[in-house]
């Protein structure tokens, strides 16, 4: 048996209705924005529940122009957590701002006792995090931002369909950030994203940057670039996101399964806590496992394929320790990073591979 971590050769295994809208597609012509990029935005606004939809070439530019929206600069800090892609920190440093780390909690997810402390004159946002599409505490950050004036940034690019108290993650903060790259739970045929807001000023500015600053044909309001979704991109997302629920359900079935069973290997495995009012995208199910390493090679052996997302935190990461950074300074995130799996938790995953995938597990701590 075979437990693949990717899933996309099945995802896109029944293609043809997609061409059938690309080639309609191709015949409007309409290959920059167009109905298509705007049915998408419209739809995305919707299911988001949210004023202002813009769609994004990726994740990363969705939120460099979040940040840039808000004129965070050269000079100004921004917080985020140490344990997350690179690309939100690398957004912080595209814009010249300062990325100040926190650690995560137990939850793998930023860790919201660090962060007031961190909070500096400079302080002009959070970016928090919702790391593998697990909410974070954003009530508690919301809250933060608030009593501090400062702006609250989602990155949500992991988290699309997570919800906290029934509202969709990526709009708590003023401007948000998603991901729909392939291995996100709303994905495309390679890279797209997008940015969510309440706030029609910052849409306004987002469209018209991420189209060279245009007003019209031959005229600019200011120097912009190009981040624009594709039209047939869109027409991708737009068939995904009519399903992504349904995934998100079904992801949610095979981890209450994992939780279920591997929480009873006490002392072996640590499944973290799942607080009621968080429902979880699932885009990676990670856990602390003992002899990490061990366990891999084992389960690569059986041919269940897991990942270590990631085995360094950001702070320590050659740029990280430039930053000034160094090890000892983030002891949840370093302790994670040495003891975190991810295993495969998709909507193609069948009972077999599921139990499959436990009974190995149990096998190899039990031996
Ligand atoms: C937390 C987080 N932020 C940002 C990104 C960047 O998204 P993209 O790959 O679409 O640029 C990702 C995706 O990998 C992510 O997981």
């Amino acid at each position: 048996m075979k437990v693949n971590y990717s899933y996309l050769h099945q995802q896109f295994n029944d293609i043809d209705k997609h061409l059938n809208d690309i080639r309609l597609l191709v015949k409007s012509t309409e290959f920059t924005f167009g109905k298509y990029v705007n049915k998408f935005e419209n739809e995305f606004s919707k299911f988001l529940n949210i004023k202002h939809t813009i769609g994004m070439n990726n994740g990363t530019d969705a939120l460099i122009l979040s940040l840039k929206s808000l004129n965070i600069k050269k000079e100004d800090e921004v917080i985020t957590v140490c344990n997350t892609f690179y690309a939100t920190v690398g957004a912080i440093v595209a814009v010249g701002a300062k990325p100040v780390f926190v650690d995560s909690d137990e939850r793998y997810q930023m860790n919201v006792e660090n962060i007031e402390n961190k909070i500096s004159k400079k302080t002009k946002a959070i970016i928090a995090v919702h790391w593998g599409g697990s909410p974070c505490d954003i009530i508690k950050i919301q809250k933060l931002c608030k009593k501090y004036k400062i702006y609250l940034i989602e990155d949500a690019c992991p988290a699309t369909g997570a919800e906290v108290n029934n509202k969709k993650c990526g709009t708590f903060g003023i401007v948000n950030a998603f991901s729909m790259h392939p291995l996100k739970p709303l994905h495309v045929w390679g890279d797209g994203g997008a940015i969510a807001t309440n706030n029609t000023k910052i849409n306004n500015f987002i469209r018209t940057y991420q189209n060279h600053g245009m007003r019209n044909r031959d005229n600019i309001e200011f120097w912009g670039i190009n981040n624009r979704l594709q039209p047939f991109q869109a027409i991708i997302a737009s068939r995904v996101l009519k399903k992504v629920n349904n995934y998100i359900k079904q992801r949610n079935e095979v981890a209450k399964l994992f939780d279920k069973y591997l929480s009873e290997l006490d002392g072996y495995i640590k499944v973290p806590e799942r607080p009621k009012e968080y429902k979880e995208a699932y885009q990676l199910y990670i856990i602390s496992v003992k002899n990490r390493n061990r366990l891999i090679k084992y389960l690569h052996s059986n041919n269940i394929e897991c990942k270590i997302h990631y085995p360094i935190p950001l702070h320590l990461q050659k740029p990280g320790m430039k930053l000034g950074y160094k090890k000892g300074d983030f002891p949840i995130a370093e302790r994670q990073a040495k003891e975190i799996i991810t295993l495969p938790c998709h909507q193609y995953l069948n009972k077999n591979q599921i139990f499959y995938t436990i009974e190995k597990i149990i096998n190899f701590y039990k031996k």
